[in-house]
C-alpha cells in the first residue's frame, strides 16, 4: 500500500462526523457572502441593465439619466474598464458588451446607494438596439453550422468494419437538455479596496485563482494587489467554477472607482437568466452489437450547446467524449464532439462536467435497443461489462473493473430484484393503467481534472504555540463537506483531537495558484496537500519527542520544540503522479482512478397523466475507504437526487420562437422551473458503501464521490422507459435471458410526466 493511502488503526478520517458547519447551516448563522457585505458599511449595490434581444448590436448607451435618479451614484460602462474588458480565460466574453449575445446580457451595470436605487437607475440607462438575426436551439446551430471551439475526435479500432461485422445494427438521434444549478445561494461578490487602491473580494466562487486572475486582468493590476476569499458556498455544482468572475470585476471596478464597498448580489431571476448552465447534447449514433448483444462498435457524434462564450464547454466536451463508454467495453468506436455557438448564456460546468451527457448517450442507447435485441436490459448491460485488462477508447486501463460486477451483484441481492421484478410483472399484467418499472443502472467515473495541469494542491497548516492547530488549503466549501474532511484529515496526520483543529476560509494570500475545487477532486488533493504539510511538522518535532520521549503531551512537545525555534507551520504541496492527457488526440491516461456505483430504482407510472413516483432505490457506491461517512452518504443521496431532477423534473425553455421575447429563458423562477423536493424523494432509499474498496492511490486510501452518484440516477430514466413500455404489451415479460424482441421505447429527456404520458401513448400505438 502507499504511503498515502496508509490510514492509522484509530483515525479520525473514517469517523461518522456530521458536516462541520451543520449547526451553522440549519440554526441560519452560517454567514455568507452577502450576509457579510450587509454586514459592511458605506456598502453600495450594483444592478445590471439586461438587453431584451438574444442578438443585437448595441448602438447607443448614454447613462445620464440614471444619475437623474436620486441614490445612483455611478453606472459602470465598457469606457471605465483600466484593463482587459473580458471576464473568462478565453477572451471571447467581453464584461460589457457592445453586441448583446443572450436575452439578458448586461451591457451596464449602475451602482446604488440601496439595491432599489440601483435598479431605478438600470431602468433608466438609455440603450438602443440593432436586433440581429439568433440561433437560440442546438438543431439550429447545426444546421447553420455555428460551431465555437475545437472538434475533438475519440476513436479506437476501425468502426466500419465493426459495424459491417455486427449481426444488429441500430441508429438514431437524442437531444437532451441541460440544467439549472440552483444552488440556494445566488451569485455574490463583495469588493473593497484598501488605502493603496488593493483590492479585496468575498466571492462565492469555486475557484479564487481564477476570479483574482480574472478581476487583476480587468483592472490591470497584478494578482498580489488582488485577494479573493471564499468564506463559503451555499452551494456551487460547477455553476461558479467559471461564472462567478465577471460578477466579482464589476464588484471589483466599482469599488476602484467609488473607494467604496460594493456588492453584487444576483436575484434567482438574474441568476437563471444570466449565468450559464448545465449543457444540452445533440447525440446521432449508429452501434452494432453481435448476437449475444455484445457491442461491436459505436460511432456518435456529440453536438453540445455552448451557450455564446466558450467558458468550459471545451474540457465539459472532452469528459463527455471519455465517458461514452460508461461502464461498457466497446472495441471499435468513433465519436466527434463539437460545440455549437448559441445565442444562449454561456454553459458551463455542472456536476458530472459532461461525464453525464456522455453517459446517458449509452445508456440510452442500451434502454432503446434491448427490446428489439430480445435481452432483458439489465442482463445486456451486464453482459457488456469492462473487465479487468481492458482499456477506454482513450486509451486508460480499467483498473478495478470486478467492482463493477460486485457492486452490481450487491444490488441485485440486498434490492431482491429478481422477485421484485416478477412481482411487478404480475402485477403489471392486472393493472391496465398504471405500471411499475425496475430498472438497474451502473457508473463509471474518471476522477481527476483531465487537464493534468490541474491536478495539484496546496495547503498551509500552523500549529501555534498552545499546541492548537490551524489549518488553510486550496479547496472552497460548497455544502460538500470538504472542509469536514480537511479537519478530520489534519487530526489524522497530527494524531489529535479534531477538537484541536480549526480551519479558515479559503483565500488566495494563503495559498496561492490554486485549481477550482471541482472534478470531484477537492479531497484528494487538497487532503494530500494537508497530510504533506502535517507530516513535515511532525518530522521536525523528532528530535523534541526524542528528548522527551515517546510519552510526551503533544502540547509539551509543541511548547518545548517553539523554545528549542523549531518551525511550526508548514506549506503542503501534492500533485498527482502519473497522469498523461493529449488532448487533442483524445488519448491518455488521464484519470488517477474510477469511481464505481450501481443503483436500482422502482417506479409507478400513471397511465392517464403519465405522472409517476420513485418508490425505491437501492445504491451500492465506491468511495474507497471513505474518509467522512455520513459526509459522503450525504453526498450519494444529493448527486443521485440532483440526477433525478436532470432526468425528470427540470425542464429548461428558452422562447424558440420568432416573436418579441425570442430567446429569452421562460424559466426563470422555482414556479416554472420544477426542482425535486423532498415530495420527489424516493418512499425508500437505500444507500450502502462499496466495502473493503481501498484506493491505493489516494490519501487514506479514499476516494472522491461529488459528482459520480449524480450518474446512478439513469436507474430512475430506465426503469420509467420499462413501465412505459409495459403499457404497450399485454403479456408480462420473460424475466431474464432472450425471449421474443418487443417494440422499444423512446423516452425524452427531461421524462417530465408529460414526456412519459406522450412514450405511453406512443407505447400503446405501437
Ligand atoms: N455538494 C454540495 N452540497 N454542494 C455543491 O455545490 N458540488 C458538486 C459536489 N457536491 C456540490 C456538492 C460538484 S460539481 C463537485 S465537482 C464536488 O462536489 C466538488 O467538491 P469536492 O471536490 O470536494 O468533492
Ligand atoms: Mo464540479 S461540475 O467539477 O464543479
Amino acid at each position: 500500500m502507499s504511503r498515502l493511502s496508509e490510514r492509522p488503526t484509530t483515525a479520525e478520517v473514517g469517523a461518522a462526523r456530521p458536516h462541520e458547519s451543520a449547526a451553522l447551516h440549519v440554526t441560519g448563522r452560517a454567514l455568507y457572502t452577502d450576509d457579510v457585505a450587509l454586514r459592511t458599511p458605506h456598502l453600495l449595490h450594483a444592478h445590471p441593465v439586461n438587453a431584451p434581444h438574444a442578438h443585437a448590436r448595441v448602438t447607443r448607451l448614454d447613462p445620464k439619466p440614471a444619475y437623474d435618479v436620486p441614490g445612483v451614484v455611478r453606472v459602470l460602462t465598457g469606457d471605465d474598464v483600466p484593463g482587459v474588458n473580458d471576464a473568462g480565460t478565453k477572451h471571447d466574453e467581453p464584461l460589457f458588451p457592445t453586441e448583446v449575445m443572450f436575452h439578458g446580457h448586461a451591457v451596464a451595470w449602475v451602482l446604488g446607494e440601496s439595491l432599489e436605487a440601483a435598479r431605478i437607475g438600470a431602468a433608466a440607462v438609455e440603450v438602443d438596439y440593432e436586433p440581429l438575426p439568433s440561433i437560440i436551439t442546438v438543431v439550429e446551430a447545426i444546421e447553420q453550422g455555428s460551431f465555437q471551439g475545437a472538434q475533438p475526435r475519440l476513436e479506437r479500432g476501425d468502426v466500419g468494419a465493426g459495424l459491417a461485422g455486427a449481426a444488429h445494427v441500430f441508429e438514431g438521434d437524442f437531444d437532451f437538455a441541460g440544467q439549472e444549478h440552483f444552488y440556494l445561494e445566488t451569485h455574490a461578490s463583495l469588493a473593497t479596496v484598501d488605502d493603496d487602491g488593493q483590492v479585496f473580494i468575498q466571492s462565492s466562487t469555486q475557484h479564487p485563482t481564477e476570479t483574482q486572475e480574472i478581476v487583476a486582468h480587468v483592472l490591470g493590476l497584478s494578482s498580489h494587489q488582488v485577494t479573493v476569499q471564499c468564506v463559503r458556498m451555499g452551494g456551487g455544482f460547477g455553476g461558479k467554477e467559471m461564472q462567478p468572475h465577471g460578477f466579482a470585476a464589476v464588484a471589483a471596478l466599482g469599488a476602484r472607482l467609488t473607494g467604496r464597498p460594493v456588492r453584487v448580489r444576483l436575484t434567482r431571476q438574474q441568476d437563471m437568466t444570466m449565468s450559464g448552465k448545465r449543457h444540452g447534447f445533440h447525440a446521432s449514433w449508429k452501434v452494432g452489437f453481435d448476437d449475444d448483444g455484445r457491442l461491436q462498435a459505436l460511432e456518435a457524434t456529440l453536438t453540445s450547446d455552448g451557450g455564446w462564450s466558450l467558458d468550459l464547454s471545451e474540457p465539459v466536451l472532452s469528459r463527455a467524449l471519455c465517458h461514452i463508454d460508461n461502464a461498457y467495453w466497446i472495441p471499435h468506436v468513433r465519436v466527434d464532439g463539437r460545440v455549437a455557438k448559441t445565442h444562449k448564456t454561456s454553459q458551463t460546468a455542472f456536476r458530472g462536467f459532461g461525464g453525464p451527457q456522455g453517459m446517458l448517450v449509452i445508456e440510452d442507447i442500451l434502454g432503446r435497443c434491448a427490446p428489439s435485441l430480445g435481452i432483458e436490459p439489465a442482463e445486456l448491460r451486464r453482459r457488456n461489462f469492462y473487465e479487468e485488462g481492458q482499456a477506454t477508447p482513450y486509451g486508460q486501463p480499467v483498473r478495478h473493473a470486478e467492482r463493477l460486477g460486485l457492486a452490481w451483484d450487491q444490488v441485485l441481492t440486498t434490492s431482491d430484484f429478481a422477485e421484485r421484478r416478477a412481482a411487478i410483472d404480475r402485477a403489471n399484467a392486472e393493472n391496465p393503467h398504471s405500471k411499475r418499472g425496475l430498472a438497474i443502472t451502473p457508473v463509471k467515473f474518471g476522477i481527476s481534472f483531465n487537464f493534468t495541469s490541474f491536478n495539484q494542491a496546496g495547503a498551509l497548516v500552523h500549529v501555534y504555540k498552545d499546541g492548537s492547530v490551524l489549518i488553510n488549503h486550496g479547496g472552497t466549501e460548497m455544502g460538500q463537506g470538504l472542509h469536514t474532511k480537511m479537519l478530520q484529515v489534519a487530526a489524522t496526520a497530527l494524531g489529535l483531537p479534531i477538537e484541536r483543529v480549526r480551519l479558515a476560509p479559503t483565500r488566495t494570500d494563503k495559498v496561492p495558484n490554486t485549481s477550482a475545487t471541482a472534478a470531484s477532486s477537492g479531497a484528494d488533493l487538497n487532503g494530500a496537500a494537508v497530510k504533506d504539510a502535517c507530516e513535515q511538522i511532525l518530522a521536525r518535532l523528532e528530535p523534541v519527542r526524542e528528548k522527551l520521549g515517546a510519552a510526551a503531551p503533544w502540547d509539551d512537545v509543541v511548547r518545548t520544540a517553539y523554545l528549542d525555534r523549531i518551525q511550526l507551520w508548514a506549506a503542503g504541496f501534492y500533485k498527482t503522479e502519473g497522469l498523461t492527457w493529449d488532448a487533442a488526440a483524445v488519448q491518455g491516461s488521464p484519470f488517477k482512478y474510477f469511481a464505481y456505483g450501481v443503483a436500482a430504482a422502482e417506479v409507478t407510472v400513471d397511465g392517464f397523466t403519465g405522472a409517476y413516483r420513485v418508490d425505491r432505490v437501492d445504491i451500492v457506491h465506491d468511495v474507497g475507504d471513505s474518509l467522512s461517512p455520513l459526509v459522503d452518504i450525504g453526498q450519494i443521496e444529493g448527486g443521485f437526487v440532483q440526477g433525478v431532477g436532470w432526468l425528470t423534473l427540470e425542464d429548461l425553455r428558452w422562447d424558440a420562437s420568432d416573436g418579441p421575447h425570442r430567446g429569452r429563458l421562460a424559466t426563470q423562477a422555482a414556479s416554472t422551473y420544477k426542482l425535486p423536493s423532498l415530495s420527489e424523494m424516493p418512499t425508500d432509499l437505500r444507500v450502502a458503501l462499496l466495502e473493503r474498496a481501498t484506493e491505493d492511490g489516494a490519501v487514506y486510501g479514499s476516494k472522491a464521490v461529488g459528482e459520480p452518484p449524480l450518474m446512478l440516477a439513469f436507474a430512475v430514466r430506465e426503469a420509467l422507459r420499462e413501465a412505459v413500455a409495459a403499457f404497450g404489451v399485454s403479456t408480462p415479460s420473460t424475466g431474464s435471458g432472450t425471449g421474443g424482441t418487443k417494440p422499444s421505447v423512446e423516452l425524452d429527456s427531461p421524462a417530465t410526466p408529460e414526456a412519459v404520458y406522450w412514450a405511453i401513448e406512443r407505447a400503446r400505438g405501437a
